[in-house]
Parts: C-alpha cells; sequence; structure tokens
C-alpha cells in the first residue's frame, strides 16, 4: 500500500556504525512498502554491524560506498545520490559522523552526500549515555541544529552496554513520522491548521467506571497520518485510544464528550476546518458518583443526559467542517439528515458494524448540493487520504490562501 507523500520520492539512507544498525533494516522496508525509493550509504563501521547484502536485497539498489565513482552522462559521481534525493536521512548517526557533519569532513560517501544534499536532512542519533552527553557530542549536534538539520531523539531507556541513559536510537515507526512530515511539508495542506478528533469518548459513572463505545480511533488517527502527509498544521484531539499518535501532531488527550467539546473549541479558533472522526458518547450519566456505586441484591438504573452535538454546535464564520454519520440502519436517510442539521461540508457515511475496530473502511460521502458518491472497500489510510483530498478542493474553492498564514502554533 503506497502513500502519495512517499510513493516514488527518493530516500537516501546513511548509516553508520553503531550496534542499532539493524533496527534501519525495518525502516528500510516500511518506506518501500508506502513506494519509496530508497538508496543507501553505509560507511566502513556500519559494515561490522550489518551487511550490505541485507539493504541490496531490500532496497533493489546497490548500497554505495565508493566517494571515486565513475561519471557518466546521467551521473555526476559521488554528488549525484545526494542532489538526487528528496530527503537525507542518517541512522543510526553514531557520535563520530555527527562530529565529521558538524565540520564539514568529506570523506565518505555519507559525510560527501550531507554536504551535497540541497534537500531536507534527518539525523536520528544513537549511541552509548555517557557519549551522548558529552560536551563535544552536544556542542555538534547544537551546531547542525542551527544549520536546519532536523534531529529525531535519541530516546531514554535500556542501551546495549546494559545501562539505562539516554542514546536509544527513535524507533523505526518514528523515524518514519518524521520522514512523513518533513516530505509533507510543501504539500497542498501547508500554512492550513486542521483539527481532528479521534477515538472513544468515556463518560464516567463514579470513580471506576464508564460509559464508551467500540471505536479503535483508527479513522480520526489516519486522518491526522493524512493530514501532516499533505503539510497541514495538525490538532489531534484524541479521546482514549491504544494508538500512537502521528509524530508531529499536536495531541490535546481528553476523556469525555464535555471535555472533547471544550478542547475543540479552543482549538478551532484558529483554525481552517474540523474533521470530528471520534466517537462521542451521546448520553452520560446525570450524575457521577464521587464514590464507587456499591452492588446491592437491586437492579440499577443508571439515568443519562443527552451530551452536547459537537459537530452540530461547533461554528465559526468560515470554519470548514466535515463529519462522520456511523449508522447500522438506514444510513442513506439518517446521512442526509445529518450534512443539513450539521451544517457539514462533508459528511462521510459509513456502516458502524464493519468500520468499527477494522483497518478497512466503506464509505459514501454526502456534499451539499450533490449526488452522494460511494467509494469501494478501502483500508482506513486510502479512505483518509480521499478525505483529505477532498477537504483539500474545498478549501482552494472556499479560501484559496490560508485563513491564518502567520499562525505558528497548533
Ligand atoms: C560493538 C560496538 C558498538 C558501537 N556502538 C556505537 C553506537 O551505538 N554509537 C556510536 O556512536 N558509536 C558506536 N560504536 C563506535 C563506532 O563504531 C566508532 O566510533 C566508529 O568509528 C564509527 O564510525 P562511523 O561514524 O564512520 O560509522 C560502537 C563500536 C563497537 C565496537
Amino acid at each position: 500500500m503506497t502513500s502519495p507523500v512517499l510513493n516514488d520520492r527518493r530516500v537516501l539512507l546513511g548509516v553508520s556504525g553503531g550496534i542499532a544498525a539493524y533496527k534501519v533494516i525495518e525502516l528500510v522496508r516500511m518506506l518501500r512498502t508506502l513506494g519509496a525509493r530508497v538508496d543507501v550509504t553505509m560507511t566502513g563501521a556500519a559494515e561490522q554491524f550489518v551487511t550490505a547484502t541485507t539493504f541490496e536485497t531490500l532496497t533493489r539498489q546497490p548500497v554505495r560506498r565508493d566517494v571515486f565513482e565513475q561519471w557518466t552522462e546521467t551521473d555526476a559521481g559521488h554528488v549525484s545520490l545526494a542532489e538526487n534525493a528528496d530527503i537525507l536521512v542518517i541512522a543510526p548517526a553514531t557520535a563520530n559522523t555527527i562530529a565529521k557533519i558538524a565540520h564539514g569532513f568529506a570523506d565518505d560517501m555519507l559525510t560527501v552526500s550531507v554536504l551535497a544534499c540541497p534537500g531536507p536532512v534527518l539525523i536520528a542519533p544513537a549511541m552509548d549515555h555517557h557519549m551522548y552527553l558529552n560536551q563535544a557530542t552536544q556542542a555538534n549536534l547544537e551546531t547542525l541544529r542551527s544549520r536546519g538539520i532536523e534531529i529525531l531523539g535519541p530516546e531514554e531507556g535500556e542501551l546495549a552496554s546494559g545501562i539505562l541513559g539516554h542514546g536509544r536510537l527513535s524507533p523505526p515507526e518514528q523515524i518514519l513520522g518524521k520522514i512523513r512530515s518533513i516530505l509533507g511539508r510543501t504539500g497542498p495542506l501547508a500554512g492550513r491548521k486542521i483539527v481532528v478528533s479521534s477515538g472513544a469518548t468515556r463518560e464516567p459513572i463514579d470513580p471506576i467506571r464508564f460509559i464508551t463505545n467500540r471505536s479503535s480511533g483508527r479513522m480520526g488517527h489516519a486522518i491526522a497520518q493524512a493530514l501532516i502527509d499533505a503539510g497541514a498544521r495538525t490538532t489531534l484531539v484524541s479521546a482514549p485510544t491504544d494508538l500512537d499518535p502521528p509524530i508531529d501532531s499536536h495531541v490535546v488527550n481528553v476523556e469525555s464528550a464535555g471535555d472533547m467539546h471544550e478542547a475543540v473549541a479552543s482549538h478551532i479558533r484558529d483554525a481552517d476546518a474540523l474533521i470530528m472522526a471520534a466517537a462521542v458518547g451521546d448520553y452520560a450519566p446525570t450524575g457521577v458518583s464521587q464514590e464507587k456505586v456499591k452492588k446491592t441484591e437491586q437492579d440499577l438504573s443508571i439515568e443519562l443526559t443527552r451530551t452536547v452535538d459537537i459537530l452540530a454546535t461547533t461554528q465559526r464564520p468560515g470554519l470548514i467542517k466535515i463529519g462522520f454519520a456511523a449508522e447500522t440502519a438506514n444510513l442513506v436517510e439518517y446521512a442526509r439528515q445529518k450534512l443539513t442539521s450539521k451544517g457539514v461540508d462533508l459528511l462521510v457515511a459509513n456502516d458502524a458494524r464493519l468500520a468499527m475496530a477494522s483497518d478497512e473502511n466503506q464509505a459514501t460521502f454526502f456534499r451539499p448540493g450533490r449526488e452522494p458518491e460511494e467509494l469501494p472497500l478501502m483500508s482506513k489510510a486510502d479512505l483518509a487520504r480521499r478525505i483529505v483530498e477532498e477537504l483539500s478542493q474545498i478549501l482552494r474553492a472556499e479560501h484559496p490562501e490560508p485563513e491564518f498564514p502567520d499562525a505558528t502554533t497548533t
């Protein structure tokens, strides 16, 4: 399953000689699955840890390490790789390689590529705790940051030496997320701020019990990732889920429908659009018991109060709204009603039983004044992309320029 932000994009991966080199094999596999062309250059030390054959098999490209490559009509030897790359990623980046880059060395293919790369450079350091905290390494990283090179991690945790400390390579999923975010910056939603809600709200009964629903948050989180891929500053208002939020989303964690309403109201003030993909509880227990409700021999009734309809009540001139209708019967009829009653620009209707807790979804788009468009069954990632494409079109038509071009915070 490819992704437009990576499909046919060229990622140049520089692997230096740290024990974490084996972890980036998984990164290469993920990049390839999403459609990227990956070229790998390894330092001599990196080849002590992993073999070029592994990377060559996964990338279907030769691993490049020789600076004295032949020049041809189309290939300017040692600098072509970097010049043609959409992004250069160095993972793991050793203390030695970081020091060389900070001082402008160019004594192997990796360091030559950094100097020759006109595009963005991302560095994921990994090393022993003391090596990382050493003033020399810290100063070198600061130098790289000041030159606009992006640094991801390292994380705190158990290191190869057995000690706990700073120096673990960021997980491949996070490096991938950062690559998507960097490559997405020039996308169709660059300069736009979008708020998306996700997850299943929890309406408390007492301190330990709550009412919730089966929504996994996969649709909302997939939309947040698609927004980042398209360059949007993305605020993810998330009710509880088991999912990791996409890298570079601004996450606002909430529990109940009331919390979500407050968070959405505050974050849409400078947003271009709101996408309500969360499964918000329609009813909440009328009074929350401060103590655990005790079991008795009698049946128990809990009175429920209607929660606020976030999608219908959230309004601001110029705000584009996208909502979901998850029904188990009379989908088309309910969707048409919701389209007008909630004043949305796009309503995504889906069968709740198929959609909940699944990786796939089959949806129908309802737009004001247009015939419904039934989409085929597709992954939630693909549906998220379709929704974001639709949003880009609506925004282009209604606000050719971003509403808040100077806003820098999410
Ligand atoms: C077993 C072993 C593990 C190592 N792990 C790391 C590491 O995680 N990070 C690091 O900066 N250096 C590590 N080193 C040291 C580097 O391999 C060494 O500094 C080397 O010169 C780096 O070369 P390069 O930056 O050209 O790849 C390790 C060395 C050994 C022998």
